[in-house]
């Protein structure tokens, strides 16, 4: 352990910085030994805060060599300064003052991938959260906003291309073999979006024309290798500008706007002004090395980073703990976005299994937080999927609220007021409720509440008087520091079915979908209906919380083909299966003979054979709950269980529907250009889950068809599936092709870092094929990398969270490997190290030898001298 344990900070302790930051002037000269960086600084008293007298001034920076110092022009001596290696402290001498500082780092030794770094032979920076105070002594807060003027000095044969954030002002050669380029951001912005890359780049162009007629330079820079694969990403970029102005009326407001793809790279990326800094995995896409997943996650994020030029950049937040201000809002927006080019059911479908599978399992342990945390150790760690989704599906409930119209009179509202601010949550909602005249005070407990609250819902059916009530009562769970919760206001969205599957109307308006107001811990609300109805509940997943209503299977079945909402068409189908699957853990742990019910067969055969279906629907129906779904579902976790029943009903209905999948299969199975395009996905996602049905009889013909379409694959979508299929296939002469088609795949695409590693991933999800053996054999692969996130996801990650019977083995060897493997990552890269452990901070959820092993690896971990992020997350979960 570290001699001082990290210490929390708190929301309640916020203060205004005493100074602000006018001018930020930054010059770098990237070195090969280590990079020079001056800063230029001028700096204004914060006359709204009392001061006795002028108060020091504290600058933090870490990991660097204070070379010289100076105030107004003067040499500062050691005597008139104190630094040490978290800060640089100052006494000045005016409410006005400017302040040089140089100062010496080692971007090349920077394993942290945050500061200024190199990965590949490129220079790149992540600043957001607190990364700029590796770059230079700073106000390293995101309500501290200045005007940056960058000049970046480099060698002109190493690297050609100098950028950072803005318009390039200046640009001369020097005589050494240098050159210099020197940027300027006309908009005041922390220094979290500040970005500066340099390097031997290639860029593809295009132009995009504003609302107001601007023309707009769009840039796309990548490594020389990887030109080929941009032309995705400009798409998308442009779709995304054109779709803000329409539905959010919000312009570009830069000469140029620019995205570089870098292979180091610790999330997915970054919203720096006019700079971003993508993962590669984020950008680049050919239609022969990417698959339709991969094309649509570029599209999302393109869209993301480009939404916070507007929901982040223009308008900011006032401290980290509003992370979730500029997340939510925008992950809601970029989700808006994918609905509007895709099929919004089908991208509703997506984000609530997600939600479900991994937010609702975080808001249930150790690391539970509100979407607006109070306190954190190492805010790295609060990039969450409670501050990004279920921040997401609050800004979602908002809308849901005000209705469209209302929500744009807010954003506008919102946007207009707080230009060029760094703001609040509070001044989010108030913008909605000032703009509406609305009332959300007690909405507001999303922001500050934790966990994911129930629903109970039960009904009662009036003959005489032709009445049906619905009563729901809500509670919440219990989470780390919040014993109790008060009520939520939650908006319920439910429609009627009468015994026919139509719609009732539910008001006099007609209307068959309502959303009720449920705001008490308990509320009853009736409507007229002349016969009993089935209950359509929350509608869309109009709020983040789990509903439970005693439905039988028929009433599933029943609301499967009838429910005028697509979604709880395919919610009626989970649960179902759900209720199936659980059923069936129950007979393998009584040691009971299996057998699945016939009504989940048929049901699964009526949704293959209905023709009014879409073909996304029907794939989105024919997935099975996930294991980690399922998972949740039980108070002790039998892993091996839920594998074997999800296995069996796999299987069950791969017998039972065996020529219906063949017939979908081959009238799928068509040669065409690859284009990613909605109909087009569908047909390849519809295809593949029929193969991958397929490939679970015992038959040497499946595996035939996946063996044919992986040699006939013109596009990564078809391949790679056909190859997962292989892996996972049934029938014993898998295997064999399997290898083959593993190593043909490797030579081929041996040099394309991104395909590598879907290799890598496919390989160890796979419950049979990937044993801990297989991933310490993978580890050693020439295409691997032990340092680079993206690599050690796919593999690590991949294996412990994607494949839980042999992550979870009783012998707990994959749990002292994960716990090795987090700690050697740790001294390189902390971000990393407090994401790979993941999987074993829930180790209250399983059974008692295997709570035994995951604690014990945990406190090996913690025995060592630990990083803030990954302290802060042992410590959580050892609480
Ligand atoms: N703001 C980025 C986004 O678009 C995420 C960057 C966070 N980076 C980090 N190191 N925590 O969501
Ligand atoms: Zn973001």
């Amino acid at each position: 352990m570290k001699d001082a344990q990290p210490r929390a900070i708190y929301l309640k302790d916020y203060q205004q910085p005493d100074y602000w930051i006018e001018t930020t002037a930054l010059s770098f000269e990237l070195g090969e030994e280590s990079t020079l960086v001056t800063s230029t600084l001028n700096f204004k008293l914060n006359d709204t805060k009392t001061h006795a007298q002028l108060p020091e001034l504290t600058l933090v920076g870490e990991n660097m060599e204070l070379v010289s110092v100076a105030i107004d022009g003067a040499v500062l001596s050691g005597d008139q300064y104190k630094v040490d290696s978290e800060q640089l402290v100052l006494q000045p001498q005016s409410e006005a003052f400017e302040t040089y500082i140089v100062t010496r780092i080692k971007p090349q030794e920077n394993t942290s991938l945050e500061g200024l770094y190199k990965s590949g032979g490129m220079f790149c920076t992540q600043c957001e959260a607190e990364g700029f105070r590796k770059i230079t002594y700073y106000l390293d807060r995101p309500d501290v906003m200045s005007i940056f003027t960058t000049t970046v000095i480099g060698d002109k044969d190493k690297y050609p291309v100098l950028l950072s954030n803005g318009n390039a002002i200046e640009r001369k050669d020097l005589d050494d073999g240098r050159h210099m380029v020197t940027w300027n951001d006309p908009f005041k912005k922390p220094a979290y979006l500040f970005a500066l890359v340099g390097g031997n780049l290639e860029f593809i162009e295009d132009t995009f024309t504003t609302m107001s007629g601007r023309e707009v330079t769009l840039r796309i820079f990548v490594e020389p290798h990887n030109i080929t694969k941009c032309d995705h990403a400009m798409r998308s970029l442009k779709k995304s500008m054109k779709w803000d102005e329409e539905v959010y009326g919000r312009e570009y407001d830069l000469d140029i706007f620019m995205i570089v793809a870098v292979d180091d790279f610790n999330m997915g990326a970054m919203e720096n002004k006019g700079l971003n800094i993508f993962n590669s995995t984020c950008v680049l896409a050919r239609p022969d090395n990417a698959t339709d997943a991969a094309h649509e996650r570029i599209d999302a994020i393109v869209a993301h980073e480009y939404f916070h030029n507007w929901s982040g950049n223009r308008v900011t937040c006032r401290d980290w703990f509003q992370l979730s201000l500029k997340e939510g809002f925008t992950v809601f927006r970029d989700a808006e976005y994918t609905a509007d080019m895709y099929s919004r059911t089908v991208k509703r479908i997506q984000d609530v299994n997600f939600l479900r599978s991994a937010q609702f399992v975080e808001d249930a342990g150790p690391m539970a937080h509100p979407i607006r945390p109070e306190s954190f150790i190492e805010i790295s760690n609060f990039y969450t999927l409670t501050v990004y989704e279920k921040g997401a599906e609050v800004v979602r409930m908002i809308h849901s609220i005000v209705g469209s119209e209302g929500f744009r009179k807010g954003s506008d509202l919102y946007f207009d007021r707080h230009d060029g601010q760094a703001v609040t949550t509070e001044d989010f909602v108030a913008a909605m409720e000032d703009a509406n005249g609305v009332d959300l005070s007690q909405f507001k407990r999303w922001y500050s509440q934790a966990g994911t609250p129930v629903l109970d819902v039960s009904d009662s059916y009036d003959e005489d008087a032709q009445e049906y009530s619905l009563t729901i009562k809500q509670s919440c769970p219990a989470t780390p520091g919040q014993d109790t919760k008060l009520p939520f206001h939650i908006p319920v969205a439910i429609g009627l079915l009468d015994g026919e599957g139509e719609p009732m109307p539910l008001n006099g308006e007609g209307e068959t979908t309502v959303v009720l107001d449920l705001k008490e811990p308990e509320q009853t609300f009736t409507f007229k209906a002349d016969e009993r109805p089935l209950p359509s509940l929350l509608r869309g997943f109009s709020a983040p919380v789990k509903v439970n209503y005693d439905y039988s299977r028929e009433d599933l079945i029943f609301l499967m083909s009838h429910d005028e909402d697509g979604f709880n068409r395919w919610d009626s189908c989970q649960r179902l299966a759900i209720n199936v699957l659980m059923e069936l853990v129950a007979d393998i742990q009584a040691g009971r003979e299996l057998a699945v019910d016939p009504q989940l067969l048929a049901a699964y055969g009526k949704v293959l054979a209905d023709e009014s279906l879409d073909l996304a629907m029907i794939a989105e129906m024919l997935l099975l709950p996930s294991e980690t779904l399922l998972a949740e579902q039980m108070d002790v976790i039998d892993v091996d269980a839920i594998h074997q029943a999800r296995e069996f009903v796999r299987g069950a209905i791969a017998e039972a529907h065996k020529e219906r999948l063949q017939q979908i299969y081959n009238s799928l199975n068509v040669d065409k250009p690859y284009q990613a395009e909605p109909e087009d996905i569908a047909e390849r996602r519809l295809k593949n889950i029929a193969l991958s049905y397929l490939v679970e009889l015992d038959d040497a013909a499946s595996v035939e068809l996946a063996q044919a379409q992986f040699a006939a694959a013109s596009n990564m979508t078809d391949s790679i599936a056909a190859l997962s299929n292989l892996i996972g296939a049934v029938h014993e002469s898998g295997k064999a092709v399997a290898e083959q088609a593993l190593a043909e795949f490797a030579e081929k695409w041996a040099d394309d870092t991104n395909v590598m590693n879907m290799w890598f991933s496919t390989q160890v999800t796979d419950s049979r094929f990937g044993t801990l053996a297989k991933v310490r054999e993978l580890m050693e692969h020439p295409g691997f990398d032990k340092k680079n996130p993206n690599k050690m996801r796919s593999l690590v990650s991949g294996y412990c969270s994607g494949n839980l019977v042999n992550f979870h083995n009783i012998s707990g060897e994959s749990y002292e490997f994960l716990a090795d493997e987090v700690i050697r990552i740790d001294a390189l890269n902390p971000q990393l190290a407090s994401r790979l452990i993941n999987p074993l901070t829930r180790w209250k959820r399983y059974d008692e030898k295997r709570r035994e092993l995951m604690l014990a690896a945990l406190k090996r971990i913690q025995q060592q001298d630990l990083s803030k992020d990954l302290f802060e997350v042992v410590s959580k979960s050892l609480a």
